[in-house]
Formats: structure tokens, C-alpha cells, sequence
């Protein structure tokens, strides 16, 4: 069986060398060549960028990267910099935990290192701040360490080419990624390799429409090939909605419709809505007609009911799947008689305080034109 010589214990059957030379001819000709952080093999700057640009784009990080630098200019500066002076050059950059643990990494490598960045990956990984493609990066781009880097943009690309079916945040997906990225790690230019990757999904291989025209991996990808560029990687799988079931009541009589004032907390706290019969009731077609026949029985004589059509409401938490009855009554009791339900117009339901589904029924089973002209 073939291993990764890097260390690690991976199989290596996705080793594929094609695909490191595509990436490294792409990014000689057609990659980023330019930016301030290049050029150098300086860890401490290689660091600064790879944390800045951890969750800031390019363009927002040059003018705050080219600041730090003019403030603090060595680790050990930085090291000895007080720490409001830290967040102070940090202030608009956001996610300000990664300038707290940039002042503790710098103290740290001057503590531990003597000043020196090390150049083991794991290592480097160890340090505040230091993911495991973070310090790959900083390994590959400072001292040309042969280390896998996988960030979103690199994930993207991934499950693009190789047809990645599953969420790329779940564990098992993510530790297959990584399985695919040291495999193709190449033996040479890790440089270009790994700043071909960044730049293939930064430049090329864009959350959306991305250029697969001008991609070097084009005759390789899976997405491509098969049309389905945009529905790669998938997107974060929702968690199943709750669901809850209810069966809420259209008592209508002389162009009034019986409303229930509901408690202040809860869903739909203080509006007005229909009043309800729990689902656990509703299950048993018995127990329904005798809980119904007895809420009825507070307002007025049943003449008849019919179930009419369910339909289902989505909040942020669960979906809501209601079944509407329409009770017809023989006689009105004079008064709802009791406290938190009233007999609401049928002309006044477009003003009222209604739940927007329970609005929408209300609406569609009188006819908007009959809400603008009283019956009675
Ligand atoms: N994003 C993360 N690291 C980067 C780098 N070295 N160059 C451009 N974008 C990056
Ligand atoms: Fe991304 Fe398109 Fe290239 Fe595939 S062909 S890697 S989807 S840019």
C-alpha cells in the first residue's frame, strides 16, 4: 500500500499528480503574483496575512495589513505592544477574538520560539489562533513545507471537482477532504500549489457563477461534467422542522366571526386568532365531535360542520399544520359570553390583529369583496 510521506498515516488513493501540475502551471500564468504578503518568506508576515485573511477578503485586509506592519514591525514588537495598542490597528477588521489570540501567538513564539516561527505544521498549529490549514499555509509559504491546506474556498473547489455529495461542514465529509487534499499535495512548488488553490477559488471558482470557461480543471470536474456547478458543494442541511398540528375553528354567524384573544406569551402572543382544538383531541374522530360539541355549546346551538381545506404555516422553529372546520349554528348565544373571545365583523378582519396565516384564511373563505361590505 502507497503512503503520504508528510507523517501521517493516510492511504494515499487519491493521489492523482495531474492535478498539483494543473494548479501550478494555472497559477505561474494566470494567479495572484502580487498581493503584499507574497514575495516574502518572512513567517511573521506570512502569519499576519493567513490570520487576517482568515475571515476578511483581500481588498478589506491590504490597508490594515500594510498599518501592522508600519506599527509592528517583528513578533517581538508585536509582542511587547500593549494590547489596546493591538486592538486599536485591529479596530474594523471584525472577528476581534483573532487579534487576541494574534498578541498571545506573537508572546508565545517569542516566549517558546525565540522570536522564530517554527516550521512544523502541527506545531504551528498548536499556537492561539493557528488552525490546521492555517498553519499548513504559514509552513508551505515561509519555509516551503509540504502541508495540505483546506479552507472554504479550497473545500469548494474540492467538492466541485471530485463530485463531493455531502455537506462539507460534517465531520466525515470534512476528514474525507482532507484525505483528497494531502494526497494531491505535490512534490515540489508547494508555493504555487497552494497559493493556486486559494487563488482557483478566490478568482475562478466563485460561490457563484464561477468561470469553469477559463479553469484549468475544467476536463476534470465533476460538477462540470455534470451540470451541476451550482448545486456544488450542497448547502448547509437544514435541521428537520418540528411539527405541531391544530385544528382551529370557524364559528361564522350574521357576518361575525368568533375570534379568541390569545395569551400574551407564546406564538402569536396578544393577537387575535381562531380558537383552537389541540391535535392529541383532534386524532380521534369521537373525541373531536365531543370536544367540539362542547366548546361550541359556550356560544351558540350547532347546526352542522365540515372540515375544510388543511394547509400548513412555516415558522423559524416548526411547521404549524392546521385543519380548518366551518361550524354553522342553529342560534347565537347574545354575548360570547366569556372573557378573551368576541364576535369579530366579517368587514373588520382586514384591519385586525390576525396571525397572517389565520388573515389569509379568513380572507379567502369570505371572499376579499364580502370583507368591504357588511352582511348585516
Ligand atoms: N486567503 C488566505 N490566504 C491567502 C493568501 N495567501 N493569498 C490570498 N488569499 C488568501
Ligand atoms: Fe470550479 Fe468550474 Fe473549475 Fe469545476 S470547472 S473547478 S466548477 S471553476
Amino acid at each position: 500500500m502507497k503512503r503520504v510521506i508528510d507523517g501521517s498515516d493516510v492511504v494515499n488513493d487519491y493521489a492523482d499528480a495531474s492535478f498539483s501540475t494543473a494548479v501550478i502551471g494555472w497559477q505561474k500564468t494566470h494567479g495572484r503574483h502580487a498581493l503584499p504578503w507574497q514575495n516574502t518568506r518572512d513567517a511573521y508576515r506570512i502569519w499576519l496575512s493567513e490570520i487576517m485573511l482568515q475571515q476578511t477578503q483581500v481588498t478589506a485586509v491590504i490597508p490594515y495589513y500594510q498599518r501592522f506592519l508600519e506599527s509592528f514591525p517583528d513578533v517581538a514588537t508585536l509582542a511587547a505592544a500593549p494590547s489596546e495598542a493591538v486592538m486599536a490597528l485591529w479596530s474594523g477588521l471584525g472577528y476581534y477574538t483573532r487579534a487576541r489570540n494574534l498578541h498571545r501567538c506573537a508572546q508565545r513564539v517569542v516566549a517558546e520560539y525565540g522570536g522564530l516561527f517554527p516550521s512544523d505544521p502541527e506545531l504551528l498549529a498548536d499556537l492561539p489562533g493557528i488552525g490546521r490549514s492555517t498553519a499548513a499555509a504559514i509552513a508551505a509559504f515561509s519555509y516551503g513545507k509540504r502541508a495540505a491546506i483546506l479552507d472554504g474556498n479550497v473545500k469548494r473547489v474540492f467538492a466541485r471537482v471530485f463530485g463531493v455529495e455531502g455537506y462539507p461542514g460534517s465531520k466525515a465529509v470534512e476528514d474525507l477532504l482532507w484525505r483528497r487534499a494531502v494526497a494531491l499535495l505535490p512534490s515540489e512548488n508547494i508555493e504555487s500549489y497552494t497559493q493556486g488553490l486559494m487563488d482557483l477559488g478566490a478568482t475562478l471558482c466563485t460561490r457563484s457563477r464561477p468561470a469553469c470557461g477559463n479553469c484549468p480543471l475544467q476536463a476534470r470536474c465533476v460538477a462540470f461534467a455534470s451540470d451541476r456547478v451550482s448545486e456544488l458543494p450542497i448547502r448547509k442541511p437544514k435541521k428537520a422542522l418540528r411539527e405541531k398540528s391544530t385544528a382551529m375553528l370557524l364559528l361564522v354567524d350574521q357576518g361575525h366571526v368568533l375570534l379568541e384573544q390569545r395569551p400574551d406569551s407564546g406564538i402569536w402572543g396578544g393577537l387575535l386568532s381562531l380558537p383552537e382544538i389541540a391535535a392529541s383531541t383532534a386524532a380521534d374522530d369521537a373525541v373531536f365531535d365531543t370536544a367540539l360539541a362542547l366548546i361550541v355549546a359556550r356560544f351558540g346551538e350547532m347546526d352542522d360542520y365540515c372540515k375544510l381545506q388543511p394547509f400548513s404555516h412555516t415558522f423559524t422553529h416548526f411547521k404549524l399544520h392546521i385543519a380548518p372546520y366551518r361550524i354553522t349554528l342553529a342560534r347565537r348565544l347574545h354575548q360570547a359570553a366569556e372573557a378573551g373571545y368576541l364576535w369579530y365583523p366579517q368587514h373588520k378582519l382586514h384591519a385586525a390583529p390576525l396571525p397572517a396565516p389565520v388573515k389569509k384564511l379568513l380572507l379567502e373563505l369570505f371572499g376579499e369583496a364580502d370583507l368591504l361590505t357588511p352582511l348585516n
